[in-house]
């Protein structure tokens, strides 16, 4: 098959590292991709020689015409926002990734609610406030500690979650002018990130992870996009029995009417529902949904799928995931983490030179997933705030942990910063 990925970060080099791996042959192109995303695929480029801009719909869609694209997957929101899908699928194009609507799910804290609510998902009860008098009301009446999230995509930075009243009474005053907040009942418990793959109709479900959205160790300091994930999720079992009884639950309770309700709604989803979930006493809830792969637990779930993914999001794209079988996933244990600039969430201080990848890479079962990454005259730099993920995987979580931070040990970034407790929980 010929395959474009759409996107730049590690999440995408795990979707391409994939899809190499698989016993077919695929021609794989990228756009824009990174350094590490050059070297498993080409880049994509039109006429003028300059890179394909994955958020132009007319541009991605010329390309695929033009190239004879077998089937386009889209790794982040912003193209799914620019209504990316939507043209492809005007096209015929067989694209993996829902259309601008149905990505409303994650794009608008409030569209996500209303359907929950129509398809009697389990969530947390929410109020939408439009006034800083309506916040004030909504806080009290749900009470500490308090949740408050700004309703629109806030690239991470939308969520507190607080004791402190005049904090989140901040907050709100902070995201209010983009339109409306929503204050949320606190929800305590584990948090896991389900993958379900959707033709609009038909899910599959993926293996579950757990990410670290805190800075530091413990689950200090601020949130960030994720720095760090394992899967599997050993303790699902005494919980639930075993892992299979979890997913059946939440693909019963959660993806099958969501996606109902979305395909009676005439916004059917066509992609990846991410479901963010809260195991709580009283149950299995819903914290969040993105319209993608999460990352960075994508950097860990598909190197233990034995499935080929390509067969799945071509499936998933087409509108025959009937036929498939359920996905298969392989025992061993995976760990990745992340390591990131100095600096980062806030401010990361960019372009300075990283070493040292492959002889993390030659560590047994280690490979590395790029995010922030550029050949300058030979030369590998680091150009964001989340740089590389380290990834790990062996038969058991210790041996996948000493793997993932013995490869750190090897990598050199002036300044470089990761968190040393990934899947700690899971060992001894
Ligand atoms: P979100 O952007 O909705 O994923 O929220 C970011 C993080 O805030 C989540 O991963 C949770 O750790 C936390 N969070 C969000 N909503 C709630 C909630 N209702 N109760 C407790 N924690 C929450
Ligand atoms: N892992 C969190 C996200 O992808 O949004």
């Amino acid at each position: 098959m010929k395959i474009l990925v759409l996107g730049s970060g590690a999440r995408e080099h795990a979707i391409i590292l994939a899809l190499a791996s698989e016993q077919a042959h695929h021609e794989i192109l990228a756009a824009p991709g990174n350094a590490g995303i050059a070297r498993d695929a080409a880049i994509a480029r039109v006429p003028d020689g300059g890179v394909l801009n994955p958020e132009d719909p007319t541009a991605v869609t010329e390309y695929a015409n033009a190239h004879a694209i077998d089937l386009v997957v889209i790794g982040p929101e912003a193209p799914l926002v620019a209504g990316v899908a939507d043209a492809l699928r005007e096209r015929g194009i067989p694209v993996f990734g829902p259309g601008r609507a149905a990505a409303q799910l994650e794009g608008s804290k409030t569209f996500a609610k209303r359907i929950m609510d129509a398809a009697g998902v389990p969530t947390g009860r929410a109020v939408r406030a439009q006034t800083i008098e309506e916040v004030r009301a909504a806080l009290d009446d749900l009470g500490a500690p308090h949740v408050v999230k700004a309703d629109g995509l806030a690239a991470g930075k939308g969520v507190i979650v607080t004791e402190d009243r005049d904090a989140a009474l901040a907050h709100a005053e902070e995201f209010l002018p983009t339109g409306a907040v929503l204050i949320e009942e606190f929800l305590s418990g584990p948090e896991v990130s389900l993958f379900f793959l959707s033709d609009g109709d038909t899910v599959r479900p993926l293996s579950p992870a757990q990410d670290f959205k805190r800075l530091g160790d413990g689950d200090s300091g601020p949130n960030t996009g994720g720095m760090g994930a394992y899967s599997p999720l050993p303790w699902l079992a005494e919980h639930f029995g075993d892992e299979r009884a979890f997913v059946d639950l939440v693909t019963e309770t959660v993806a099958l009417p969501v996606i109902r309700e979305l395909d009676r709604e005439g916004t059917p989803f066509i992609g990846l529902l991410y479901a963010g979930l809260i195991l709580t006493d009283t149950g299995v809830k819903v914290i969040e949904f993105n319209a993608r792969f999460g990352d960075p637990e994508t950097q860990v779930v598909l190197p233990r799928l034995v499935t080929p993914l390509s067969q799945l999001l071509l499936s998933a794209a087409s509108g025959t995931l009937e036929d498939e079988p359920r996905p298969e996933f392989s025992e061993t244990a995976a760990v990745t983490v992340v390591l990131a600039s100095e600096g980062y969430p806030a401010a990361p201080v960019t372009h300075r030179p990283l070493a040292g990848l492959d002889a993390a890479a030659s560590v047994e079962g280690v490979h590395i997933a790029h995010a922030a990454t550029r050949d300058q005259d030979g030369e590998l730099i680091a150009t964001g705030g989340r740089v590389l993920n380290v990834v790990a995987v062996a038969d058991d979580f210790a041996t996948a942990r000493d793997r993932a931070y013995r490869a750190l040990d090897a990598i050199e970034l002036a300044g470089g910063q990761y968190r040393t407790d990934i899947a700690a929980r899971v060992v001894g």
